[in-house]
């Protein structure tokens, strides 16, 4: 049975606060060379009081905008993210009653940096259930919230932002710009997780009243083990999405990777033969935002033209838990 699925609105939002790696050098032991030279950023967008339904609700309106709807025409939302404003009540809940509806469905999804890809496939379950869903799907992370601004291993990559579209399986108006859906593939491998986590608060790392948070508080990464792991995994999830689909390198027309560091995203377009006028890079502005990183590089390139009708484009991530997936849009 033919399940497509339409994805339209693409919009983005970054807090105003721009953080460049000569302000970093006045906090951590680093230096601008080093981070332009080994990640590829050279500024990044971080919150001054904003929380995570802040960025998720400015991305939103834009989305709703772009695409004609009005917040009550949404029947879902779904945030990915791994800091919400709050455990509980979720991300989702906030963004809805910030937009001003009640009585759908409203959920957050953690798959850290993959989230936005693991969000498409959940809003394509959600279109086939209740044909006529129109589904927000907003992923906003506030990374620095769960940053320790002096340990140089992190605090130079992580960043704050948001990414917002709309999911449906029906056609959008034929003004409204939009992609088809047509393929999604998710993967995950937990013995992977220590390389990179977020502990402290957990319930398995319970706080008690009056306590100090200790480093595991904030994001820690083994940086080099996970980088060969971004690498194989993009890599591998990219080729079985393509040959899936009877697919070679040159039928893509653009490939938006997560955007971790600019030396990952060259070493896997570079072993999967993609040209570089394919690859869309946006990192040396936006840093690491985790799972906003993919659709904020997707409005970014919408913005900036760089998508074109009849594009086939491969968007692909990979984050904490290990997860990975990739998807192919056609718009
Ligand atoms: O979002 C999804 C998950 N995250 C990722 O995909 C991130 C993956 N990892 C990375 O992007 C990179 O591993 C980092 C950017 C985190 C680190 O880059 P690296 O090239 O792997 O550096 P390294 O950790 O191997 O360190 C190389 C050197 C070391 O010095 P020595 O031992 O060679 O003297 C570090 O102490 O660079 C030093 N170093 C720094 N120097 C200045 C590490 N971090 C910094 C820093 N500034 N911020």
């Amino acid at each position: 049975m033919k399940n497509s699925s339409y994805i339209a609105g693409f919009s983005f939002y970054v807090p105003e606060s721009v953080l460049t790696n000569k302000d970093l050098e006045k906090l951590v032991d680093t230096n601008d060379e080093w981070i332009i030279s080994r990640t590829g950023i050279r500024q990044r967008h971080i919150v001054s009081h904003q929380a995570c339904s802040d960025l998720a609700y400015e991305a939103s309106l834009k989305a709703l905008e772009r695409t004609c709807l009005k917040p009550e025409d949404i029947t879902h939302i779904i945030t990915a993210t791994f800091t919400p404003d709050t455990y509980v009540p979720n991300a989702a809940c906030i963004i809805m009653e910030k937009l001003g509806i009640r009585g759908i469905p409203a959920m957050d999804v953690n798959a850290a940096c993959t989230g936005f890809i693991y969000g498409i496939e959940l809003a394509r379950g959600l279109c086939y259930v209740s044909p006529g869903a129109k589904v927000l799907l907003v992923a906003s992370e506030v990374v620095t919230s769960r940053i320790n601004m002096k340990d140089r291993s992190t605090s130079v990559i992580f960043a704050d932002g948001a990414g917002a579209c709309i999911i449906s399986n029906q056609t959008f108006d034929d003004d409204v710009p939009s992609g088809c859906v047509q393929d999604v593939v998710l993967k995950a491998d937990g013995s992977l997780g220590p390389l990179l986590t977020v502990k402290g608060g957990g319930s398995a790392h319970a706080m008690v009243p009056g306590q100090v948070v200790g480093d595991d508080f904030f994001v820690q990464m083994e940086g080099r083990e996970v980088f060969k792991h971004a690498v194989r995994s993009m890599r591998d999830v990219s080729l079985e999405i393509m040959n899936r689909n009877s697919l070679t390198a040159d039928d893509i027309d653009l490939f938006i990777p997560h955007q971790a560091n600019i030396r990952i995203i060259e070493a896997v377009a570079k072993i999967m033969n993609i040209k570089d006028e394919k690859i869309f890079v946006n990192v040396q502005d936006y840093g690491n935002t985790s799972a906003a990183s993919v659709p904020i590089a997707l409005a970014d390139a919408w913005e900036k033209g760089r998508i074109k009708p009849g594009y086939l484009a491969l968007l692909v991530a990979f984050g904490g838990g290990f997860t990975w997936g990739a998807t192919l849009i056609r718009f």
